[in-house]
């Protein structure tokens, strides 16, 4: 397997780039977009997280990459750019093309990924098949190099196995297996070990780490845990009810000075539990739902630094360094009042 390493126009850039991508519910009278202006690029060999609370649009942004937005959403504007290639809006036929050639995803249930009425070696040389062009036998013969490859005991054997004969760790392997088939440029992984145990989980990361260095992958990775962010992941990006509230690299964001109150909040109390695993904190309060999106900043009914008249309007990205931005008006006043605290 090769490392790729992107180019646009004989221009080394993002794999992966994402901008002001919005989207809103059919029907939805809401003026407010239920996923708002979120950007973000993913380099080669490079990991960004999207992290945020339940239901603050972080499958419907991989959904929209992917492709597979359900029924009841659709995109109301914004571009995706997939190795320099605008890829949303694109034909079903296409975005199959790209789901199977550049785009490999993995999801926490490896059944909705895995056909459970066929063999998992089959489903890798099918893959290969339609997306290569390669023979059935050469496609075995990889499949076996793809199961050793994700750590599957007595691979060959393991190739006329139906996915349910397997256990969940190892169907998440499998899924893993044939999400990087094709050789992907891009790899999702929405909340990839959440079901898993944690040993199991800590081998499942360990593999994924493996794979991003050796194949160049730029990942975009979607959890809920802070503990697995802090050790894979390059850079984040901190979505609250439908855009990026604050993006930056990962131990600046998270260790050293959250910036966003949202952010803040969320880093608070990690620093209270502890960082292991620490699955996202509760912050009283709840994320508003798709009819209740407000204009303005949308996590100002939960912010302790609020003020009704100047949160109350939309709130731009204010850019605090080099990759660093928060969404919040009053992010340079909250954070002078910080340092000088601390001084
Ligand atoms: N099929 C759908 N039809 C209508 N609304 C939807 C649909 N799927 C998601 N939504 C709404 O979109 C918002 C974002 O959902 P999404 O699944 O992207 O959240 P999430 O950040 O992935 O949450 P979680 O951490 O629980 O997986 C939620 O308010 C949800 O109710
Ligand atoms: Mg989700």
């Amino acid at each position: 397997m090769n490392a790729r390493i992107a180019t646009t126009g004989g221009q080394t850039g993002p794999v992966l780039e994402v901008t002001d991508l919005s989207l809103r519910r059919v029907g939805s009278t809401n003026p407010a977009s239920l996923v708002q202006s979120v950007s973000f690029e993913v380099g080669a060999g490079e990991c960004v997280a999207l992290i945020g609370e339940s239901g603050c649009g972080k499958t419907l942004t991989s959904m929209a990459v992917l492709g597979l937005l359900p029924k009841a959403i659709r995109v109301e504007s914004g571009s995706v750019r997939l190795e320099g290639t605008e890829i949303l809006g694109s034909s079903e036929r296409e975005y199959a093309r790209y789901r199977g050639n550049s785009v490999g995803a993995i999801f926490q249930d490896p059944m909705s990924s895995l056909d459970p009425t066929m063999k998992i070696g089959d489903q890798i040389a099918e893959s290969r098949r339609i997306h290569l062009g390669e023979s059935r036998t050469e496609g075995r013969r990889r499949a076996v190099e793809l199961l050793e490859r994700v750590g599957i005991a007595n691979a060959r054997s393991r190739l006329d196995s139906y996915p349910f004969e397997l256990s969940g760790g190892m169907q998440q392997r499998v899924m893993i297996a044939a999400a990087i088939a094709c050789e992907p440029a891009v790899l999702i992984a929405d909340e990839p070990t959440t079901a898993l145990d944690v040993t199991v989980q800590a081998g499942v990361l360990d593999l994924l780490r493996g794979l991003q260095t050796e194949l160049g992958l730029a990942v975009l990775l979607v959890t809920h845990d802070l503990g697995v962010v802090a050790d894979f992941s390059d850079r984040v990006a901190v979505m609250y009810a439908g855009q990026i509230v604050e993006r930056g690299a990962t131990r600046e964001l998270l260790d050293e000075l959250p910036m966003h109150p949202y952010t803040k909040a969320l880093a608070a109390s990690v620093a209270q539990t502890g960082r292991a695993h620490t699955v996202l904190p509760t912050i009283p309060g709840r994320v508003p739902s798709a009819d209740e999106m407000p204009m303005g900043c949308r996590f100002q009914k939960r912010c302790p630094f609020a003020e009704p008249d100047r949160c109350g309007r939309p709130q731009e990205e204010v850019r605090l360094g080099p990759g660093r931005a928060a969404r919040c008006v009053r992010v340079h006043e909250i954070n002078d009042v910080e340092v000088l605290n601390r001084g």
